[in-house]
């Protein structure tokens, strides 16, 4: 069964102050959703705190670092005991890496894989067990990325997090196949968010004129991240599968199973064009 309207349905987002956690943690909260946005730092999230309530809606705005399992362990108890059990849990936070493999130093492949694969582990283990025990329909979406399904050059360790996230979502919705909470993969592609311009990890190999390239080329075709928010409220609804969102995703995607080389040398063509390859 799905979950088919949000009025006093509690969400939790993760990266919620800025880019798609913001814009999803919006969507919900129109639904009539009570919101928990969740970022590392509280002052942040003052601004979407303020427009979640002005819809007249709960939010409780939390600090954590998603790659800290002790913290981690600690939000999901203080989500129980002011909400119980959330509805709905988005494992959005993520961070971004731009470099040559080749060029890039092991320090970023750590944080990359600390934040945006046990991130989502952290927020999967500390809520998926009140959230089966609390029973109903509840749903589950990890954000992963269009690069977890084709990875481009430049990004490799943040295509290996994303991989790492797509391949694992997949086995949990396997394992969670008879219980009461139904899972979503979201891969999301080019969003024009201000995750190029936050870039965690840039090589120092990658010239300011590469980055000003690709976030010129994020800026002009990324697609805004209310539309990937969106296809997450309509996921819920209709205990989507996946979410492909942004331009020439879908297609990319099942172009990608019929033609690895295709896509490839698309891939490459992309790369050279957004200016990091
Ligand atoms: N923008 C894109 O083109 C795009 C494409 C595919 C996937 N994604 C994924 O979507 C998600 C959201 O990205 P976005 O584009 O909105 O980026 P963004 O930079 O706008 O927002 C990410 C948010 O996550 C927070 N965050 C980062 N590290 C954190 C941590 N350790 N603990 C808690 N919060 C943390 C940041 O403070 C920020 O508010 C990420 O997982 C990203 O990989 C983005």
């Amino acid at each position: 069964m799905a979950i088919t309207t949000f009025a006093d349905k509690t969400v939790v987002v993760t990266g919620a102050a800025s880019g798609i956690g913001r814009a999803t943690a919006m969507a919900f909260a129109r639904e009539g959703a009570h919101i928990v946005a969740a970022d590392l730092h509280t002052d942040a999230l003052e601004p979407v705190r303020q427009e979640v309530e002005a819809l007249g809606v709960r939010c409780m705005s939390y600090a954590v670092d998603v790659a800290d399992e002790a913290a981690m362990k600690t939000f999901a108890a203080a989500v129980q005991s002011r909400f119980g059990a959330p509805h709905v849990l988005i494992n959005n936070a993520g961070i971004g890496y731009l470099g040559l493999f080749l060029r890039s130093d092991l320090e970023h492949w750590q944080r990359i894989l600390d934040v945006n694969v046990m991130g989502v582990v952290h927020g999967c283990y500390f809520f998926l067990p009140m959230m089966i025990a609390a029973g109903g329909p509840r749903h589950l979406l990890n954000v992963s990325s269009s690069a977890g399904n084709f990875p481009s050059p430049s990004m490799g360790a943040y295509a290996a997090s994303k991989g790492a996230v797509s391949i694992w979502t997949e086995g949990l919705k396997m394992e969670l196949a008879d219980s009461n909470v139904h899972v979503t993969t979201v891969c999301p592609g080019v969003i024009n968010t201000p995750i190029v311009r936050n870039w965690a990890g840039v090589a120092p190999s990658v010239s300011d004129e590469t980055l000003a390239k690709m976030r010129d080329y994020y800026q002009r075709e990324g697609c805004a991240p209310e539309v990937v928010a969106r296809a997450m409220v309509k996921a819920v609804r209709k205990n989507g599968d996946i979410v492909l969102s942004g331009p020439k995703v879908g297609l990319a995607y099942h172009v990608r199973r019929v033609s690895v080389k295709l896509i490839r040398a698309i891939m490459i063509d992309f790369s050279r064009k957004a200016g990091y390859l």
